[in-house]
């Protein structure tokens, strides 16, 4: 058993871009477990976009992160000592919210067992974890698409907006998106089964790159993005369109946000725009995991990563995430997966 445990702490609140400065990586004793407890081996870290606005000071949704204190996500790592026995045994894999660092303590509340059959490790923090739940929810409860209609996902590659491309697919939409880069165009359009893409980044006015992918306009647009795009998206709906406001991650790092200027096609078109958080859906994590599993077996639903090896690498790689430098869901390998 190690003797000490990496951790990385929250050193000072970004005003907007984090920097080297945000982070602190200390060594710290191994943590002691309590009665009713887990010792987790963390084994890989998801960075998420959300965890950006837990810097802030602002009320959310969620606590902020405290300054000094270690950053948390989701993890998924193995049970390697438990005074929780009839919960969970020592090499059982679990995910939860657990710290920035190589060993956890954990009371085991909100930890959920992980079947390593279903997919390999990192997926449990992408597409059948917490960023597939909410396109599943997102899209199917709160965006109610029907077959023939029209899907328009910002974000399009991004861990939730490719699941969003494949489960409106599944149901069949013509599902159109946009995306940040050429390689992550061609991922949608052949990895990931979108009728049409493009990259925003070149468009020269936004609404009519969409107008061109969408000529018969937008019954379901997922939002991820926010800012220009939402403006943009808001001139192409449809009389009775559906907004599930899942994120607004161009937002993320400005000191002030942008207001949009469309909101009237919300009425005019009688649109509903609903915003949602994916942790008021849990008692529809059975329908999904049974669900995703399923496309994942038999290759309808497929996705992408990008590792990055080492904690010490977490922060340059949260930044990478922040910008969408990769394409895939952005984890951390902490450790092997089996010890
Ligand atoms: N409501 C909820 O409960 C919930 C839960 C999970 C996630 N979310 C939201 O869902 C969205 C996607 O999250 P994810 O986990 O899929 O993230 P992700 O896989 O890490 O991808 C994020 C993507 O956002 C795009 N992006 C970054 N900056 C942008 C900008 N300025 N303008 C436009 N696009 C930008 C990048 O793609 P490009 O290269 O294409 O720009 C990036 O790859 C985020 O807004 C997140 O906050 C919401």
């Amino acid at each position: 058993m190690a003797e000490t445990n990496q951790q990385i702490l929250f050193a000072a609140r970004p005003e907007e871009w984090p920097a080297p400065e945000t982070f602190e990586i200390v060594e710290t004793p191994m943590p002691e477990q309590g009665e009713g407890e887990i010792l987790v081996r963390n084994v890989a870290l998801s960075l998420d976009p959300y965890m950006r606005g837990r810097m802030r000071e602002r009320k959310s949704y969620t606590a902020g992160f405290e300054l000094g204190k270690v950053l948390q996500g989701g993890v998924v790592g193995e049970v390697i000592a438990t005074k929780n026995n009839q919960r969970f045994a020592v090499g059982d894999y679990v995910s939860g919210l657990l710290g920035w660092e190589q060993f956890s303590v954990a009371s085991g509340k909100g930890m959920l067992k992980i079947d390593l059959d279903a997919a390999p490790l990192s997926a449990h923090l992408g597409v059948l974890g917490m960023p597939g739940f909410t396109a599943y929810v997102g899209l199917l409860d709160i965006g109610q698409p029907k077959a023939g209609e029209t899907v328009y996902v910002s974000a399009a590659a991004s861990t939730v907006g490719s699941a969003v491309g494949q489960i409106a697919k599944l149901k069949g939409c013509h599902v159109v998106g946009s995306a940040g880069s050429d390689e992550k165009v061609e991922a949608c359009l052949k990895r990931f089964g979108y009728d049409a893409c493009f990259n925003y980044k070149n468009a020269d006015k936004l609404h009519r790159a969409i107008r061109e992918v969408c000529p018969e306009g937008i019954d379901v647009y997922f939002e991820n993005v926010g800012g220009a795009m939402f403006d943009a998206a808001l001139l192409n709906i449809n009389v009775g369109a559906r907004i599930p406001l899942c994120g607004m991650i161009s937002q993320y790092n400005l000191a002030a946000p942008e207001g949009l200027k469309n909101l009237g096609n919300l009425l005019v078109n009688r649109a509903r725009l609903q915003g949602f958080i994916i942790f008021d859906h849990y008692h529809r994590w059975a329908d999904f995991v049974t669900d995703m599993s399923g496309w994942l077996a038999d290759g309808s639903v497929t996705y992408a990563e990008h590792i990055t090896d080492g904690l010490e690498n977490a922060p340059a790689a949260f930044v990478d995430m922040l910008r969408g430098a990769h394409l895939g869901k952005s984890v951390v390998r902490i450790g092997p997966d089996r010890a």
